[in-house]
This record gives structure tokens, sequence and C-alpha cells, in this order.
């Protein structure tokens, strides 16, 4: 009886180990620990046994049998199902936030639409950008008075020449050379982008901001051409004739230059701060090229000619939305930026 108690106790050992779900360690259960489980078949013949037997073999049997219930208890813990999960499908499902787009990429992106469908290229140039292409090619050289308009941020690397002339770039006009020497005439083309100065910074002025600098050369441009292109693109841009007007301006790269102001939307043109009580605007810069420039972009003057305008992207987004401080626009603030 001793030797088929041991047996019983392997065979159940054996089985074990090669048990690997639930339902078969079940059927093992019940195979040895059954009501005609091979234990407790044993276990009632334990009556049959002489009386000093009996106590012996009934010690050993209850001893084995307590053993398999645990080895099978513990098994049962290892195969112990996931609890299940309910879903509410009734419930509200959880708000998925979308991102939405900084108010000047809205109206930088319309006015590309704008301009593209006027035939103008879309171009892109450097921020750090060369002494040269910044202010020589724009016929401001190094003397010239018009560079203490633009003081920007110099960088602290000197070219092959050991010149310092690596400036952020203080409009997007640099592009105007770079266009006509990458693209030749005749030329459409705007450049959006930003710009850098060292200014005192408060609600009207940033060290950074947006611009999108226009040219147009071709033979026979005049100053009617560049009139009707800005006044095309501000009723884009508000979507209703805006009242303008026109005054002589000066900058070294275009002869004549004009300053395109428009009445101000915040206050009508009576007079606020945002227009300095003055009513107007001044919106756009801009002029008919400086022959000087065409001969640095490779275009000769006699035979082209070409007006350029350096919109103030920022300034527009300004009055389109009624934003009053512009250092809202690059702050990244989140209550502010969820409003468009
Ligand atoms: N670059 C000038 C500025 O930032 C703006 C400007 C004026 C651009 C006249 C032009 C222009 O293209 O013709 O102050």
């Amino acid at each position: 009886m001793r030797d088929k108690l041991q047996q019983i106790k392997n065979n159940f050992e054996e089985e074990l180990k090669k048990i690997k779900d639930k339902n078969s360690l079940e059927e093992l259960e019940v195979k040895y620990l059954g009501r005609k489980g091979e234990l407790t078949l044993v276990l009632k013949e334990l009556k049959n046994l002489a009386f000093d037997q009996k106590a012996e073999m009934g010690q050993l049997a209850n001893r084995i049998k307590k053993e398999i219930k645990e080895e099978i208890k513990k098994a049962q813990n290892n195969f112990q199902e996931e609890p299940r999960q309910f879903i509410d499908v009734t419930l509200p499902g959880d708000k998925i936030e979308r991102g939405h787009l900084n108010p000047l990429t809205i109206v930088q992106s319309e006015l590309e639409d704008i301009f593209s469908s006027l035939g103008f290229m879309v171009l892109e140039g450097p921020e750090l950008e060369s002494d040269y292409y910044c202010f020589e090619a724009l016929n401001i050289p190094p003397y010239h008075p018009a560079r203490d308009m633009q003081d920007t941020f110099y960088v602290d690397k000197k070219n092959e020449k050991g010149e310092f002339d690596l400036v952020m770039r203080t409009h997007t006009s640099p592009v105007q050379v770079r266009g006509l020497e990458k693209h030749g005439v005749p030329f459409r083309g705007v450049v959006p982008g930003r710009a850098f100065r060292s200014e005192a910074i408060d609600a009207c002025h940033e060290h950074t901001f947006d611009q999108m600098e226009g040219l147009m050369v071709d033979k026979n441009i005049s100053v009617s051409n560049l009139i009707s292109v800005l006044q095309e693109l501000l009723k884009g841009i508000f979507g209703k004739e805006v009242e303008t007007r026109v005054r002589p301006g000066y900058f070294p790269f275009t002869e004549p230059s004009i300053e395109l102001d428009i009445k101000c939307l915040i206050c009508e043109g009576k007079g606020c701060p945002s227009c300095k009580n003055s009513g107007w605007l001044e919106l756009i810069p801009g002029g008919m090229v400086h022959p000087k420039v065409l001969e640095y972009g490779g275009v000769d003057p006699k035979e082209y000619s070409g007006f350029a305008f350096g919109l103030g992207l920022t300034r527009l987004v300004m009055m389109r939305y009624g934003i009053n401080d512009i250092r809202l626009i690059n702050s990244g603030d989140l209550r502010f930026l969820e409003q468009f």
C-alpha cells in the first residue's frame, strides 16, 4: 500500500508538470481527488487493512492528499484569468484635443493663396543673412545712415575675408536680390518669413516679427501695378474693400518709395491708441525697385522695371484680429492661441 500511495504521488507530479491550462488542471484534480479518483479509491481500501497498518497508512495517505491539494491550488493561481474588464459603451468618450494654427500662419497661408493666384512664386531665404544681401545689395552701403534704423543681432563669427558679416536679417528684402539671381526676369515672388531687430520691446515692437516681401520685375511695370496688387491683397485678407491712402516714403532700395496706409479697423478712423490717434495705420511700405538693386540682381534697369513691397505680416494679423499687444503672438500662451 505504501508503494501504491507513493506511485500515485509520483504519477500526479509527472502529470502536473505537463498541465498548461485551467481545464486540464481541473481534470487532473478529478482524476486524483474526485469521488472515483485514484487516491480516493486507495483511501477507501484503508478499512480493509490490519489495525496496526491502518493508522500508519491512513496518516501517509492523508499527507499525500493534502500535498496534492496544495499543489493543485498553487497551480490554479498560475492560471488565474485576468479580471474581466467592462466597457460601458454608453459613456461619453474622452475628448481628443485638436491643435490649430497660429493666427500668423493662418494669415500667411491666405496671403500665399492670393499671391499664387496672381502668378507669384512663394520663396524662402535664410534668417541668418550676410551683410551683403541684407544691406549692401539693397543699396545700403556700410556708411549709410539707413542702417541705424535697422539695428539687429550680429553673429560672432567671421567670414573667409575675416569680417564679421553675418546678421539676423532685419527684413525679408534680402530675398529680392537672391530671388533675381536665382530665377531671373520676368519675376513675380513673395517671401514670407521672420525678421529680427534689436528693439526696445513694447506692445507694438518685438525683436522677432514676420514680414512678407513682394517683388515683381518685368517690362513696363509702374506704381499703378503696385497699388492695384496691394489693394487686391487687402481685399482678400479683410474680406472687404478697405480704405487706403498712399504717401511718399523713403527706402534706399526703392525710388520712388511709398507708404500705403489703411484706415484703422479698430477705431474706424476716429483715432485710438493702436493708430496713435491718427485714424490711419502704416501697413505696407513699397516702391519702384531702385536701378542699383536690379543691377545687383543681374537685371538691366534700362530694359526692366519693378515694384517691391514689405508687408508687416505681424501687424496685419494684429489689425485683422484686433490684437492689441504684439507680444502675445509668439508667446505660446494657450489662452491667447485657443481663440483662433
Ligand atoms: N524692408 C523694409 C523694412 O523692413 C520694408 C520695405 C520697404 C520693403 C519698401 C520693400 C520696399 O520691399 O519696397 O523696413
